[in-house]
């Protein structure tokens, strides 16, 4: 596969000189149409132990230059600064945030700060290559949620669609954390026409049989070599269409700003959630704002636009200037995400450089 250059979008100059006169420069993290924001999610690479098609090319994808990554002291500054606004879940992605060496610090650290109602929690969203290994230090350092990637429960199906031969690796992670208290356990896959259409039944029956929730995903226009196709996608309803052919499914109430919707099975208390990005995009519930692991921070994940920490976390920016950084991009929130518009432009970055 040719390399193909990430050019990043157009940077937006550091610290907005004047707020816009209606912008709340204090109180809670609110955006233009009242959406007050709660979710941090917080790339730490953009490095991956996969490289699943839709995410990333095989060869000649750019990698983000190693001093340009935030620190934990960097993470952690714009974390507390964001806590201290009412961001209370602090979501570790990737890449793979598992590749990060800090790991465990990270999770520490950021799992120590308090907003003014109380702690924060934080979650994780992984592929789980290695998880056996490090998850007992992460809940020891206060890892709260734990979302496990697994598009595939075929080994020559994973190999194809990931390039490495790690699914026993992946089952090893699962099996941690299916054994680990932490619940509820999610597992996410992206449903892909013809390539694991065909195995939703099994996937939501592996999620049962280790105690965790399956969760399938429109497939979104974020993978950096640019292939997305929407005849490609499978939609939320094709999706319940194959799981009724095995579950009764009820639906359940009461999503709140959460992108999943979720549906009990054969009315026991094992529910499935689907993910429709795409065909019901949930926009308008969106509490979440992103941190890249080289400290862009946006506010959605088709954003063409970034706001750069860097110039004030490696200058001699306030604490004042980050929170005011911080709320100008949210303030620049738009009401969705357009992807069904046709003048729809897919962000320059791939997911494995916004996170997940
Ligand atoms: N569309 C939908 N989901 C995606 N993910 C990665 N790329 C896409 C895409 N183009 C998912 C991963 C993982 C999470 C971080 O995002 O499968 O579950
Ligand atoms: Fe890695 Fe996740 Fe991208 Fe797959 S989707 S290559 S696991 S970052």
């Amino acid at each position: 596969m040719s390399a193909v250059p990430i050019r990043l979008a157009e940077r937006a100059p550091s610290a907005p000189r004047t707020a816009p006169a209606d912008m709340p420069t204090s109180g809670p993290l609110v955006d233009r149409y009242g959406r007050v924001h709660r979710d941090l999610r917080v790339s730490l690479t953009d490095r991956c132990s996969l490289r699943c098609t839709y995410c990333m090319p095989e060869q000649g994808n750019e990698w983000l230059a190693r001093q340009s990554i935030l620190t934990l002291d960097e993470i952690e500054r714009v974390a507390r600064i964001a806590a201290s606004r009412g961001i209370s879940t602090f979501r570790l992605t990737g890449g793979e945030p598992l590749l990060r060496r800090d790991i465990v610090a990270v999770t520490e650290r950021l799992g120590r700060l308090e907003t003014p109602d109380g702690p924060v929690t934080i979650a994780m969203t992984t592929n789980g290559i290695g998880l056996d290994r490090v998850l007992p230090a992460l809940i020891e350092a206060g890892l709260g949620r734990l979302n496990i990637s697994i598009d595939t429960i075929r080994r020559e199906r994973f190999h194809d669609l990931t390039r490495r031969d790690r699914l026993d690796d992946v089952f090893a992670g699962i099996r941690a954390a299916a054994a680990s208290p932490l619940r509820p356990l999610k597992l996410n896959a992206v449903a892909m026409r013809g390539v694991n259409d065909d195995e939703l039944v099994d996937l939501v029956q592996f999620a049962i049989d280790n105690d965790a929730q399956m969760r399938f995903i429109e497939q979104m226009p974020l993978d950096a070599g640019h292939t997305w196709d929407r005849s490609q996608m499978v939609t939320r309803d094709e999706i319940l269409e194959k799981l009724s052919a095995r579950w009764s499914l009820e639906p359940i109430q009461g999503r709140g700003g959460a992108p999943a919707e979720t549906w009990r099975l054969d009315g026991t208390d094992r529910t499935v959630g689907v993910i429709a990005s795409v065909t019901a995009p949930f926009c308008g519930a969106c509490d979440r704002l992103r941190l890249t692991a080289d400290g862009q921070l946006r506010n959605c994940l088709f954003s063409n636009r970034e706001f750069d920490l860097v110039p004030l976390l490696r200058g001699s920016g306030s604490d004042d200037e980050i929170e005011q950084l911080l709320r100008g991009c949210i303030w620049k929130k738009l009401p969705g995400h357009a992807i069904n518009d046709p003048g729809f432009l897919q962000p320059d970055r791939g997911m494995n450089a916004i996170g997940g």
